[in-house]
Order: C-alpha cells, then sequence, then structure tokens
C-alpha cells in the first residue's frame, strides 16, 4: 500500500530501451538496488559501448565503498538484447532512445503487443508531451514520465510525470519504484519541461543572451555563477554537459508550447549547432576539449 492507501504492484523486472547514456544510466541504477534488468538496442555495439561504461562506472562506486555488493554482482544482473521479446515479461519498461517524437511513438507502439498487459510504460523523455507518446498504445492509463538526470548514477532526483490518463495505482507503483533506485521522487504534470526543465532551460538561455550582450565572458559567467551561487557547474559547462544539440531541440518543443521569448534559442546557441559544436561530445562547444583536463572557453 502507498502513502494514497493505493495497491502497488509489484516490480522485479525492468526492461530499458536504449543504451546510451540515459539508458545505460537507468539500467545501472536498476541493477544497483537488485533488479533484474534488460536493455535493448538496435545493435550489439551500442549495447557494448553502454555495458563498458557501465562498468567503469560501478568500479568507481566500488573504489568508494559504495556499493554493498561487487561490480560483478550488480553486472550480472544486467542483461542486454536486440530483441524486443526479450521485454514480454518485464513490469516496467523504461524509454530512453532518440529525443523524436515519431521514433518514441514507433518503439512503444511496436511493444506494446509484445510487453504483458499489466506492465507500466514509463518514457524519460525531457521535452515531449508524454501524453503525445501514449497515443501510441492501448494502455493509456499505464504510461507515465519517468525523468532522470544526467550522469544517472549520481543525480538523487526523478520526476514522476502524470498525464490525464495515468491511473492513480500506476501513478504510486512509479514513485515508489523511483524511490527504491535510491532516487527521490518529486511529483510533476505533463507540462512541457515539467519542473526541471522548465526553469533550467531559461536561465541557461539567458547566460547565452548575457554573453551575447557583453555582459562577461564565457569563463566568468561560469565562475560568477558557480563560485556566486554554489552551482555545481557554471550554464556553459553545463550546456557542454548536457548536449548544444539537446537544449536546441529542448528549445523549440518548450518554445512552441509557451510562445514565450525566454524559451526561444539564442542565435548564437544555434550557429554552434549548426557548425555541429554540441559540446563536451563532439569535442567542442562553448569550451575547446581538445586538452579534456584543461577546456579552453572559446570566443564568439
Ligand atoms: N559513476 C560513478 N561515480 C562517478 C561517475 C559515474 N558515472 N562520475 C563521476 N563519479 C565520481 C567521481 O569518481 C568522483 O568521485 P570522488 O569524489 O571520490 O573523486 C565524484 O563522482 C565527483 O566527480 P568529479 O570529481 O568528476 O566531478 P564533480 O565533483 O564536478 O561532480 C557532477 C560531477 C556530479 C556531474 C557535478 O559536476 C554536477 O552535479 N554537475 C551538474 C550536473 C547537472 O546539473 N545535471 C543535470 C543536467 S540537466 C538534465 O540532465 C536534464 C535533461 O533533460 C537536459
Amino acid at each position: 500500500m502507498t502513502e494514497f492507501g493505493l495497491t502497488q504492484m509489484e516490480i522485479k523486472k525492468v526492461g530499458v530501451l536504449g543504451c546510451g547514456l540515459m539508458g545505460s544510466g537507468i539500467a545501472q541504477v536498476a541493477a544497483m538496488a537488485g533488479f533484474d534488468v534488460t536493455v535493448l538496442e538496435v545493435e550489439q555495439k551500442f549495447l557494448d559501448k553502454g555495458f563498458a561504461g557501465i562498468e567503469k562506472s560501478l568500479a568507481k562506486f566500488a573504489e568508494k565503498a559504495a556499493l554493498k555488493e561487487t561490480p560483478q554482482a550488480v553486472r550480472a544482473r544486467l542483461k542486454g538484447t536486440t530483441s524486443k521479446q526479450d521485454l514480454a515479461d518485464c513490469d516496467i519498461v523504461i524509454e530512453a532512445i532518440i529525443e523524436n517524437v515519431e521514433e518514441k511513438k514507433k518503439m512503444w507502439a511496436s511493444l506494446d503487443p509484445i510487453v504483458k498487459k499489466e506492465a507500466i510504460f514509463a518514457t524519460n523523455t525531457s521535452s515531449i508531451s508524454v501524453t503525445e507518446l501514449l497515443t501510441a498504445v492501448k494502455r493509456p492509463e499505464r504510461f507515465i514520465g519517468l525523468h532522470f538526470f544526467n550522469p544517472v548514477p549520481l543525480m538523487k532526483l526523478v520526476e514522476v510525470v502524470k498525464t490525464i490518463a495515468t491511473a492513480p495505482d500506476v501513478y504510486e507503483t512509479a514513485y515508489e519504484f523511483g524511490k527504491k533506485l535510491g532516487k527521490v521522487p518529486v511529483r510533476t504534470s505533463d507540462k512541457t519541461g515539467f519542473i526541471v526543465n522548465r526553469l533550467l532551460v531559461p536561465y541557461l538561455l539567458d547566460a547565452i543572451r548575457a554573453y551575447e550582450e557583453g555582459v562577461g565572458s564565457i569563463e566568468d559567467i561560469d565562475n560568477a555563477m558557480k563560485l556566486g551561487c554554489g552551482y555545481p557547474m557554471g550554464p556553459f559547462t553545463l550546456l557542454d554537459f548536457v548536449g548544444l544539440d539537446t537544449t536546441y531541440y529542448i528549445t523549440h518543443v518548450m518554445y512552441d508550447e509557451f510562445k514565450e521569448r525566454r524559451f526561444a534559442s539564442p542565435p548564437l546557441l544555434k550557429r554552434l549547432v549548426m557548425a555541429g559544436w554540441y559540446g563536451k561530445k563532439t569535442g567542442r562547444g562553448f569550451y575547446d576539449y581538445a586538452d579534456p583536463a584543461n577546456p579552453k572557453a572559446g570566443t564568439f
């Protein structure tokens, strides 16, 4: 029973769609929490890459004595697959594939007839409407958002997103599942950006606008927010960390929803994305990562 007196279903087996940065992180925390996890990818090479990252992260946790068991024991609960049939008996499936409405809907529509009908479907989307995605399945009342933060193994938050169609017992099961993953769940509803991106994205875009207006250099704005406000990363370091392509995509979805300037992409963000400078992952964004230990701030 939950604090609201609702009966929860028992979750034992977790399916994860996508073994990129977010998918592999979600799979890792679920395995660390004791769940059996199956991760789906389109090709074995993506599973290999994701699992290599998981092993590195588990080794770091073990080094700091932050694991209750050996990395091998956690790893033994993780399985990779390229066959959707292997997700048939999952109790919850969490999707963390490319942030594209059509791709996500296609994925969910193809899984719906395969996965047992009591299973909960959860999307890790950061900006797409959860309500739009649930139209792809025949179990809208069992569809929710579970939004994790990068790097998933370290960030304590998960946003649990309710839609107008979500059944209360499904929502409470997902909320308690968030706790079992070792996260702090927060309750939110399906409004674009949820809580965190609703507040974070205008802040990041304002930092770019402040730079465009000559308020300060990239390094000085980063240092100002780090040292003046105690943020772990300055806005430009965080933009490069999240990915400028990802942020640019989110601005479009948010601007489309709210039609407010604070969600609109500043010209410089668009130029960097057009140039293919997506941040840390491409070696260049607001900073140049040629020497990764000493990123060099750009001047634009
Ligand atoms: N697994 C296990 N351990 C890890 C790890 C991983 N993946 N990554 C780092 N660590 C460990 C390191 O070994 C280190 O351990 P130590 O203290 O014993 O040396 C410790 O974690 C701290 O790491 P670092 O020293 O490398 O770096 P920081 O102290 O700067 O911490 C950080 C890194 C936690 C990422 C911190 O900088 C931070 O909180 N940054 C902000 C991140 C953030 O805001 N994320 C949200 C982005 S928005 C989002 O995701 C939403 C989306 O929709 C856009």
